[in-house]
């Protein structure tokens, strides 16, 4: 099933709609702006629905807002330090959002009219980036794919193509928050990483790669999250089979994350300022969780990080897939 409704219309008079599918238990809505995931309805272990995802009621909220909630972030998820990196010899210059540096891309993909291809279980988004936007060498050719599969799973397919050298980091920047409500100290998280990268004062990473032995990093079993502010880039192990393990033992709803990426952020929304979200629900800090696999933040500038360089002509392809179920009591 899928049902199309329109939403807004941006200044240009173009159109903006919300895209919703349905099956086995899962219901997804996302919007053509930003690749928005506005909704993501899953049951409770009593086979209640709710909304597991933040969101605000209004197109107009979701154009004024500053925490890219639920987009889809590009060209560079994370920070990239100095907002400028070399490539191949060439200096490169881009966008500065956050003091000297690149957050999200500059003014990134987030905030995008993308074109809309539907099918019955899958919403694919697509644009092209153009060479030398926020600075990024290459026309980027891009996709974003939201597809529910026959286990009610989310999968997020990210694709890519481009006409030059270029750094490429795709991420998609939901909030969780398992209960659909409430503080998230009691959710439970398991993330399969031996090594996290520690960060200077403006966020960006200091190159090393530390052991989370001994230290609130270590999440190899699951624990509670509790209220520490977490901010930061876990080194995922090169392992098949779930990586990150999201459980929230008053709803019993579950999430198992798997991706095919080198790291993932792990966001309490620490810097959330609090507003209002959906049906007047008060957000702030510490309420949600942000699952966002990716590259190392700042890995245009790290050489000893894994490489998120994407070749001209190079078909770039990258899958993160959630899947939800319940915890009996
Ligand atoms: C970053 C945070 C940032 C937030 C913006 C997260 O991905 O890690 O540092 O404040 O996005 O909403």
């Amino acid at each position: 099933m899928m049902k199309q409704t329109e939403w807004g219309m941006l200044p240009d008079g173009k159109k903006v709609s919300l895209y919703t599918i349905k099956r086995n238990g899962t219901t997804l809505t996302a919007s053509n702006y930003g690749c928005i995931i506005t909704s993501l309805i899953v049951p409770d272990r009593h086979g209640n629905e709710g909304n597991i995802v933040f969101g605000y009621d209004s197109f107009e909220e979701y154009c004024k807002d500053d925490a890219y909630l639920g987009a889809a972030i590009g060209r560079y998820a994370n920070r990239i330090g100095g907002a400028a990196f070399l490539l191949n010899g060439m200096g490169y210059h881009l966008t500065a959002n956050e003091g000297k540096n690149t957050l999200h891309g500059g003014e990134g993909f987030h905030k995008r009219l993308w074109e809309v291809d539907t099918d019955e279980h899958s919403i694919i988004f697509r644009r092209i980036s153009p060479d030398g936007e926020d600075g990024f060498p290459g026309n980027l050719t891009v996709s974003v794919e939201y597809a529910i599969q026959a286990d009610g799973g989310l999968a997020i397919t990210y694709e890519a193509e481009t006409t030059r050298d270029t750094v490429l980091c795709l991420t998609n920047h939901s909030y969780f928050n398992l209960n659909g409500g409430g503080n998230i100290a009691d959710h439970q998280l398991r993330i399969a990483a031996e090594h996290y990268t520690p960060v200077d004062k403006s966020n960006i990473p200091t190159g090393e790669i530390l052991s989370v032995d001994g230290t609130e990093f270590d999440f190899r079993t699951l624990r509670p999250i509790g209220v520490y502010p977490f901010d930061h880039n876990f080194v995922l192990n090169k392992t098949q089979g779930i990586m990150v393990e999201l459980y929230a033992p008053k709803s019993g709803r579950r999430i198992a994350l798997t991706t095919d990426m080198p790291g993932m952020q792990l966001y309490t929304g620490c810097c959330l300022t609090p507003r209002k979200g959906r049906d007047g629900e008060q957000y702030g800090s510490g309420m949600s969780v942000c699952l966002e696999t990716q590259h190392f933040p700042d890995s245009p500038n790290k050489p000893r990080f894994p490489s998120p360089l994407l070749r001209a002509g190079e078909r770039f392809q990258s899958h993160t897939v959630f899947v939800f179920d319940v915890v009996e009591n």
